[in-house]
């Protein structure tokens, strides 16, 4: 018995040398070491073996099953390595091939001309208040000098929620909200920029849902010469240094004198300028600062809303303000940054 567990080690050890893959190797074991192995098949004899013998041939048994084992745990960590190598050359990734390109968004252009004209007045020490899109009967009229029964309230086809709840016709009430909130302290000096909706129907140059961007300031000795001026550096930041405004007399309830501006503006193509209207301003009437808890004795204002969709249309040469509401990609993606 000795001698057959010899041989079978050696004969193991032998047939080892010529195994060739992983395949192989798991034959082999199950050949030697499995149930119906070459030795189960020798231990089963040692039942015929005597008291003395059979604790020295079973300490032989474990040392044959141990070396055979060993031997087949080397070939197998030699064939993994070798197999995690091949994975490695052919997997190889050139990192010098040019990579896959992300499409990019673009920002819309009413969102860069609105952080555009931002920018602006920030530069002119200005803050941005924000107000609600539902708004009060009270703000979006009353407060600003426009009683029930005022014939300029048709001006705004408005669409109502219940009596006294509207969507904002305009971003005014944002300046009765501010000069509630600075309760007679000065200086006011806010731009409120935001939606704004008119039962109107949609056409090239009516939406029933728009921007605009209303500012306000309020402090001592402000003039109708403050207003033309932080105006006129507005237009020239955003359209050029060779820009020039207009202001013409216009009538709005909440400001008094009140006018409506143009601009300088050149067509593609044409020679000459032409002037287009691109918002309403105005000093802030005595009426509205004083519901608003501002002393008109002691402070004035002035005040202006601006067209957002206008201006992003003579900026960008845009003919149909429905441009920025159909979410056509072709328009859109003309405004990707390069
Ligand atoms: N809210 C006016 C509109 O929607 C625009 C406007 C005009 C705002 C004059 C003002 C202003 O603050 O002073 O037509």
């Amino acid at each position: 018995m000795r001698e057959r567990l010899e041989q079978l080690k050696a004969e193991a050890l032998e047939h080892l040398k010529s195994v060739a893959d992983a395949k192989q190797l798991d034959e082999l074991r199950v050949k030697y070491q499995g149930k119906k192995g070459k030795l189960t098949e020798i231990l089963r004899g040692m039942g015929g073996l005597s008291a003395e013998e059979r604790p020295v041939i079973g300490q032989l048994a474990n040392d044959v099953r141990d070396a055979i084992d060993s031997a087949i745990g080397a070939h197998n960590e030699r064939f993994e390595r070798e197999e995690t190598e091949r994975r490695l050359a052919s997997e190889t990734i050139d990192v010098t091939l040019p990579g896959r390109k992300m499409p990019r968004g673009a920002v819309h252009p009413l969102t860069r001309v609105i952080e555009e004209i931002e920018q602006i007045f920030i530069g002119m020490g200005y803050r941005i208040a924000e107000g609600p899109e539902v708004e009060t009967d009270y703000h979006n009229f009353e407060a600003l000098n426009l009683p029930k029964d005022h014939p300029a309230r048709d001006m705004q086809d408005s669409f109502y929620i219940t009596e006294d709840l509207l969507m904002r016709t305009q971003t005014s009430p944002v300046q009765v909200r501010t000069m509630e909130a600075m309760s007679g302290e000065v200086p006011v000096k806010v731009i409120c920029p935001g939606k704004v909706y008119r039962r109107d129907d949609d056409d090239a140059t009516h939406s029933f849902q728009f921007n605009q961007i209303e500012g306000l300031v309020i402090g001592k000795n402000i003039r109708m010469s403050d207003l033309k001026g932080t105006l006129l550096h507005f237009m020239q930041e955003l359209f050029g240094s060779d820009t020039q405004i207009r202001m013409r007399p216009s009538f709005f309830p909440f400001t008094e004198p009140s006018a409506e501006v143009d601009v300088t503006y050149k067509k593609k193509g044409a020679t000459e300028a032409g002037w287009l209207e691109v918002l309403g301003c105005g000093m802030v009437h005595p009426r509205v600062l004083e519901m608003s808890g501002y002393d008109p004795e002691k402070y004035s204002g002035f005040a202006f809303g601006i067209g957002v969709e206008r201006i992003a249309m003579l900026k960008y040469g845009v003919d149909d303000i429905r441009h920025f509401y159909n979410n056509d990609e072709r328009f859109l993606e003309q405004f990707a940054r390069q």
